[in-house]
């Protein structure tokens, strides 16, 4: 069984960290012509995407894929399979990706050179939350919230077994036997 134990991230502290991003994004997207694709990825980014992209004054369009690296549980197995696709063609479109966390780097590293053979002007990736201590590939997101140590965290969209998404906090999980 797991347990949720102590808050990691408030809420607040969430809230500022989006708040942050958003002005940056904006400033920085300011005047870049056509409306930016904002690509949220399910389903963990869902609750990120909602409050982002309310910070981001420039005039966008939102779409969505859902990808897995990951099968039930905590340990991840390298490879990247597209469940849900983009509605739009992103060519010569400026994309942003919301993710809601870097883990490995292995999904972001897969989607982003997947979309890149679809000729698109820029991908950006921006993510809630980022554990580079965890990294298994190099890469490294254009936006980060809050960085995080080693744990595995659930709430604010983020799951364990489909479980507290709904958590406004970011709180660690433990999971007994130790199979992290
Ligand atoms: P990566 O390919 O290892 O970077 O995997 C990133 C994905 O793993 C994220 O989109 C999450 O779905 C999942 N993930 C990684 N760390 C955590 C965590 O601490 N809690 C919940 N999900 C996580
Ligand atoms: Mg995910």
């Amino acid at each position: 069984m797991e347990r949720v134990t102590g808050t990691m991230i408030s809420a607040e502290e969430i809230r500022a960290a989006v708040e942050r991003l958003g002005k940056q994004i904006s400033e920085d997207y300011a005047g870049s012509g056509k409306e930016i694709v904002v690509v949220g990825i399910l389903k963990g980014a869902f609750v990120f995407l909602a409050d982002l992209v309310r910070q981001i004054s420039c005039p966008m369009i939102l779409d969505f894929m859902q990808v897995s690296s990951y099968y039930s549980g905590t340990v991840s197995t390298g490879n990247v399979r597209i469940k849900k696709d983009l509605d739009f063609d992103i060519a010569g479109r400026d994309v942003l990706i919301v993710e809601d966390i870097i883990d490995s780097g292995i999904t972001m590293q897969c989607l982003k050179r997947e979309l890149y053979s679809r000729n698109p002007r820029s991908i950006k990736v921006v993510a809630a939350f980022d554990k580079p201590s965890r990294r298994k590939v190099d890469f490294t997101a254009d936006y980060i919230g809050i960085e995080v140590p080693d744990e595995f965290i659930v709430g604010y969209g983020l799951d364990f077994d489909g479980k507290y998404r709904n958590l406004p906090d970011v709180c660690v999980l433990e999971v007994d036997g130790g199979d992290k």
